[in-house]
């Protein structure tokens, strides 16, 4: 048996890479078949299911212990936002790796709950909430994050002489795409950062007390350059608030889906904010807590969706390998044109290749998982194909769609075992919440 961080140029090599990063001897290769715990993947999708996703616990714990450590700054509390993942069993890792948390619903809020997460460890950053929502979140005793003057309003009246945060747009966004971009003027979120004497009158007219601050600016980017800018941004709004408990940079940290994409630097962006920050808090004169909150950069490369290839076509000039892994299982490429890896799983190298675009089985053209991918030739009905660092907005935007059955998830543990930590839909759950 070969472990995988033993394999030394061969293609597959590179589309293994970050799990090759981390050490993972519980995935390895034998007879150029992919085993994850000794087993191979035709046995566990057999046993599972699929599609299927399979996360590493420890690339899950490697990513967590890195942004752990991102600021060299006490006190520093980081927090996951949970929406990239929310198996609660995910949920109580991350806790465990001493994360809090930020959710954006009450779902997500009853989601962090269960996995252990207490009230004082949650910040709800909603957006566009109802007053019921509001209420939830106040009675739940999570810290509650504002982000538009009018829900500032409404939680005023909701809450006369409450704690509350603020969410600030800082004017500047950044992201892999422009769906993922949630700072700047043309983006719905946040109360905009010019707009500090309003939230100062509001304030004033409920009696509220403003704790802390949180911005985010977008998702997946590879250089620090603009979210150090928005650092600095939301410190010079900051310093016109008194008394601030905390102060929040939010998320975003961006991965190389792609190999050829320089991984970002995270030990050297967390130095430039902590480098901006420490004089900052000097400054201010109040030792805040700093956060930030990242979703994908904990658990993306963690997640592998493995698909199975029901039927080949060749069309002219475009040869398809049908498979069961439509947008409603995974929707990232669908939705943003993301680039995913995607790997055979009983071919691990093949020299005869061919470029082949992989699809799903949703009643979409669209329906894509990659185009112009180089697959083995003998790539034939019944095949597994491993789709990388799916672990992130993956099952979190999986639907129903074409009344299709949103896949089990099982965890790869540490201890080299493979548990089940969801099941997979069943048809009839799909007639649950029909009235007929
Ligand atoms: N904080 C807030 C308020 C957010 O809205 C988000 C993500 C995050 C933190 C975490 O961002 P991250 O570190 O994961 O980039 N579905 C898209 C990503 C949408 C992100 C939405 N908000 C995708 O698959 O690329």
């Amino acid at each position: 048996m070969q472990p995988i961080a033993q394999l030394s140029a061969d293609q597959a090599q590179s589309r293994l890479n970050t799990l090759l990063a981390v050490g993972q001897p519980e995935i390895t290769v034998a007879d150029n078949h992919l085993l994850l715990a000794n087993q191979k993947v035709d046995e566990i999708v057999a046993k599972f299911g699929s599609p299927l996703y399979v996360y590493s616990e420890r690339v899950l714990r490697t990513r967590c212990k890195e942004l752990r450590n991102f600021l060299q700054y006490e006190p520093f509390t980081p927090s996951y936002s949970c929406k990239a993942n929310t198996n609660v069993t995910i949920l109580k890792i991350i806790r465990e790796e001493g994360f809090r948390a930020d959710a954006m619903s009450p779902g997500e809020i009853l989601l962090l709950r269960t996995a252990g997460f207490q009230p004082e460890e949650i910040l709800y950053v909603g957006n566009n909430v109802s007053e019921a929502e509001m209420l939830y979140a106040i009675k739940a005793g999570v810290t509650v994050s504002i982000d538009s003057l009018a829900q500032l309003e409404q939680y005023g009246q909701l809450n006369p002489g409450g704690k509350v945060a603020i969410r600030i747009n800082p004017g500047m966004g950044d992201g892999h795409h422009k769906k993922t971009i949630t700072g700047g003027a043309d983006s719905k979120f946040g109360v905009y950062y010019t707009d500090v004497n309003q939230i100062k009158a509001i304030i004033r007219r409920y009696n509220l007390k403003i704790t802390g601050l949180n911005q985010h600016i977008g998702s997946n980017y590879l250089t620090g350059k603009v979210y150090l800018a928005s650092v600095e941004r939301l410190l010079s709004i900051a310093e016109q608030f008194d008394d601030l408990d905390f102060i929040d940079f939010g998320g975003g940290m961006g991965i190389p889906y792609c190999n050829e994409t320089p991984r970002l630097d995270i030990a050297q962006l967390g130095a430039q904010v902590s480098a901006i920050l420490k004089p900052w808090v000097q400054h201010y004169g109040k030792q805040i807590t700093a956060s930030i909150e990242p979703g994908r950069y904990l658990v993306a490369e963690s997640g592998i969706l493995f698909i199975t290839v029901h039927s080949t076509k060749q069309n002219p000039g475009v040869a398809f390998v049908g498979t069961d892994g439509g947008f409603n299982v995974l929707a990232r490429p669908m939705m943003y044109g993301s680039y995913h890896e995607i790997l055979h799983t009983s071919h691990v190298h093949a020299n005869d290749t061919m470029e082949v675009t992989v699809c799903g089985n949703i009643c979409e053209s669209g329906d894509l998982l990659g185009e112009e991918r180089l697959l083995p030739k003998v790539t034939a009905k019944g095949d597994i194909l491993a789709v990388l660092d799916a672990g992130a907005y993956g099952f979190s935007m999986s639907s129903n769609y074409n009344s299709r059955l949103r896949p089990a998830e099982v965890l790869l543990t540490q201890d080299g075992d493979l548990r089940l930590i969801r099941e997979r839909d069943t048809l009839e759950g799909l007639l649950r919440q029909q009235i007929y």
